[in-house]
This record gives C-alpha cells, sequence and structure tokens, in this order.
C-alpha cells in the first residue's frame, strides 16, 4: 500500500489549558464560494478558513475564468469573465463540495459541465436530489461517460420541489439555482442546517430574495441579477465541537472563542449528559472535563438533530465513558472506518450494521493509525491525545482538509504534536 507523505507523532497524556479561537466555517465557506459565481462583478467573502478544501473550490473558481484574490482569510472573487463551463475530471475528483458550482452556473448561464463526484469514503454520496431538482425547474440534464451535462435553452423556470431527504448540498445547490430563475421556487423537506443559512444570508446581500433558510421550507422569488457585495461567514461549529471534545477526552479546562452556541446545542446537551461541565458566555465557551464521562447513546440525525460529522469525534471520547454507549449512524452508510483504528488503540467496539457498541475502558494504547476520512483523522487525534504513550497518525492530509494546523492550535494548548514528512 503507498503511504501518505505526512504523519502525527502524538505523545498522549497531556493535559490542555488555554484559550483557541475557532476559524470561520468550511462548510459554509464553500457553497458560498460557489455561489459567488451568481454575480456579474466582484464579490468578497471574510473569515474564510485556510483548508486544502477550500484551496480547492479556489482552483474551481479559477480554472472556471474567475479571478480570485486572496487578503489572509478573506477572498475576492471577480466573475466578470467566466470562460469555462466545465470542470475536469481531475479537479472534480479533489473535493466533492465542487458540485456546488452546478446550480450557480446552470442558472447564470444556462449551460454546466462536470464529471460525476462519485461515491467517498464514508458512503456512496449521490446526486439524484440536485439533478431532480433542476429538471423540475426546466433543466435538461444527460448523464454519459461519468459526466453531468445540464442545459436549458431559455433558463431555469421557479418550480415546487420536495427533497426525498433534506440533503444539505442539494437544498444548496437548488437555492442557488432558484435565485436567478424566471418565478419563485419553494423548497421543501429542506436542510436546516447553520450552513444553509449563512449561505441565505450571503446570496441575499448580492440582491437575492430567499427567506424560510433554517426552517423546512425556503422560497426564492428569481431575480435578474445579483450585485457585488461583501459577506463574513460564520463560524466552524465542527472545529469547535472537536476541541471540546479534546478538552473531554483529556480531563482538560480549556476555553473556545467566536463560537455560536446555539449551533453547537445537540452537541452540549450529549456532553453535559457525559458530565462534562460547559458555560457559554456569549461567543466564549468554557469546557471542563472530568475524571471518567459516562456512557451516553447517540444518533445522528439532520440538523438540529447530532451532526454525523461529530460523531467519530464523540465515538473516541466514549471509548474512555463509564458504561456502554450505542451510537446509531443514520445518514452516511460506511461511516465508521474509524472504528477499526480505535480497536487498535485499545477501544472495545461492536459494530451491528449502523450501529456501533461502545463498551468503555480506563484508558486507550498508542498505535500506529490511519486516518481514512477527515473527521475519522479528528477523532483519531483527540484518542490519541487521551491514549497512555505515543501514536502514530497517518494519512493526515485527510485533517488537513478541514482543519487549518490543527497540530499548532492543539501543540498551543498544551498537547505534544510533531507533524513528520517521510
Ligand atoms: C454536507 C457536508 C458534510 C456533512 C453532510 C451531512 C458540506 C460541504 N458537507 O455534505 O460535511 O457530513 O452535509 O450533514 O457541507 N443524498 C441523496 N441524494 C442526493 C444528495 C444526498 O440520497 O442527491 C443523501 C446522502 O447519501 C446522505 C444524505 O442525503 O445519506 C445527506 O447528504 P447531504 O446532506 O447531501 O450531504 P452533503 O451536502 O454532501
Amino acid at each position: 500500500m503507498q503511504r501518505s507523505t505526512q504523519k502525527f507523532l502524538i505523545v498522549g497524556g497531556n493535559c490542555l489549558k488555554g484559550m483557541v479561537k475557532v476559524n470561520g466555517s468550511k462548510n459554509a465557506s464553500l457553497p458560498i464560494l460557489a455561489g459567488t459565481l451568481l454575480c456579474a462583478g466582484t464579490v468578497k467573502v471574510n473569515n474564510v478558513p485556510q483548508l486544502q478544501d477550500i484551496k480547492n473550490m479556489k482552483d474551481v473558481l479559477s480554472y472556471l475564468g474567475a479571478q480570485v484574490t486572496c487578503d489572509g482569510k478573506d477572498i475576492i472573487v471577480d466573475g466578470s469573465k467566466i470562460q469555462s463551463l466545465e470542470i475536469s475530471e481531475d479537479l472534480m475528483r479533489r473535493m466533492r463540495a465542487s458540485n456546488l458550482v452546478l446550480g450557480p452556473l446552470l442558472s447564470r448561464f444556462g449551460f454546466v459541465k462536470i464529471s460525476y463526484p462519485g461515491g467517498c469514503n464514508i458512503g456512496s454520496r449521490p446526486m439524484n436530489l440536485h439533478l431532480k431538482g433542476l429538471k423540475a425547474m426546466g433543466a435538461e440534464i444527460k448523464e454519459k461517460f461519468g459526466y453531468i451535462t445540464a442545459t436549458t435553452e431559455s433558463g431555469l423556470k421557479g418550480a415546487e420541489i420536495h427533497l426525498d431527504v433534506p440533503s444539505v448540498g442539494a437544498t444548496e445547490n437548488l437555492m442557488m439555482a432558484a435565485t436567478l430563475a424566471k418565478g419563485t421556487t419553494v423548497l421543501r423537506n429542506t436542510a436546516k442546517e447553520p450552513e444553509v443559512e449563512d449561505l441565505q444570508k450571503f446570496l441575499n446581500s448580492m440582491g437575492a430574495k430567499i427567506s424560510g433558510a433554517g426552517t423546512d421550507s425556503i422560497t426564492i422569488e428569481g431575480v435578474d441579477e445579483l450585485k457585488p457585495a461583501e459577506h463574513t461567514v460564520i463560524p466552524d461549529r465542527i472545529e469547535a465541537g472537536t476541541y471540546m471534545i479534546a478538552a473531554a477526552v483529556t480531563k482538560s479546562d480549556i476555553t473556545l472563542s467566536n463560537v455560536i452556541a446555539e449551533h453547537l446545542k445537540p452537541l452540549i446537551a450529549k456532553l453535559k449528559e457525559t458530565g462534562v461541565e460547559i458555560t457559554i458566555n456569549d461567543d466564549n465557551v468554557r469546557v471542563s472535563g472530568v475524571e471518567r464521562p459516562k456512557a451516553v447513546d447517540i444518533k445522528t440525525m439532520p440538523y438540529p438533530g447530532f451532526p454525523t460529522d461529530m460523531q467519530p469525534q464523540m465515538m473516541a471520547l466514549l471509548t474512555i465513558a463509564e458504561g456502554t454507549s450505542v451510537i446509531t449512524e443514520t445518514i452516511f452508510e460506511n461511516r465508521f472506518k474509524h472504528v477499526a483504528e480505535l480497536r487498535r488503540m485499545g477501544a472495545d467496539i461492536q459494530l451491528e450494521g449502523n450501529t456501533a457498541i461502545v463498551r468503555g475502558v480506563p484508558s486507550l494504547t498508542g498505535a500506529y493509525v490511519e486516518a481514512s476520512d477527515l473527521r475519522a483523522g479528528a477523532a483519531l487525534a483527540l484518542a490519541a491525545m487521551a491514549a497512555e504513550d505515543g501514536t502514530v497518525l497517518d494519512s493526515i492530509e485527510h485533517i488537513d482538509r478541514g482543519y487549518e494546523r490543527i497540530e499548532k492550535q492543539y501543540n498551543s494548548l498544551g498537547a505534544r504534536i510533531i507533524r513528520v514528512s517521510s
């Protein structure tokens, strides 16, 4: 097997202390950056995290002909001279979220061709709901040789669309497609995630007429064009949640700043159930771990349920809890790849279909483990920080997709993590 070039060496057992600032949200930034393509002018997006996934999206925008300039965490996109409406397989394969350009390009130019993003490590992740919605708005869709081509001769038209499941990506893609459609679109059974609300806020700042994001029905009144605007991205609730679990799993006391606690309610409720103490003070959240957390049951659900993106990290915590926890994954069919790696570290986990039965052990031991995807990697780093000795965590490029130099953040709090190249 080919090994990746970078690894983390993690010395476990260190207590964390201090304050960490949460970055802007990756999952809010990605659709917003795709949404800049709806405007034939200059749009500024502030507080964008500096991550591999964001770089991939900037590459997609540049490839299409947009002018992308960065000033630290602020990104300026000038979409006045789009030259291409096709995205190559190579670019699409780098990141699934590239599919979010489908709605904006089709809506503004009447044509788009992208390579099918395909499956990924956590599940098959189809696009049927995105395509069904676009068809309902009058698009002609062809799927051939692994490419999706969407065309509309006389522009998209408003429609009533009911999503079979509240897909985040389909909600965002269809919202963007509908902004420049003729007439009114009503999306039902929509995703209620905070990132969808942030996208609505961004699109409305450019002159779109959208209401209802954050509920299960979104109404979009089509407008002729969108205008230049500036938007600041919300804080990353998954990054914040990961740091909260870092405090819990290492029995430490840390404070996070730049947090919207409202977005973290499902995680806060579960952490409190384990006995972890959480104090909220405006946009600061203090997390104080306990000697041994109590076991809790988790079922992942669309927002405001417990997020699937926090399931692996929560599992890492529950491996050392007192008692047995039952974790049910209902969103993705293959999101338990971290289980085998956690077992290598001494965790007692039994898998039964989409359920993991986690019998808490007093402590974990260091091991050689490998990240299979972004959040699985984050979970293994947490387990390694709690373990009694050293861990080698391989394939950390997955972690870099979603966390900005996570070892720097953890080390500033007292962890001992070294990034090594080989
Ligand atoms: C987004 C997040 C991802 C998170 C996920 C669920 C971004 C960039 N990514 O991914 O981190 O884990 O939401 O909270 O925001 N589905 C279909 N047909 C479709 C689309 C989706 O059946 O056309 C299904 C999927 O297989 C999955 C469920 O819907 O079972 C949820 O997926 P979705 O909400 O679309 O996830 P993403 O938007 O890809």
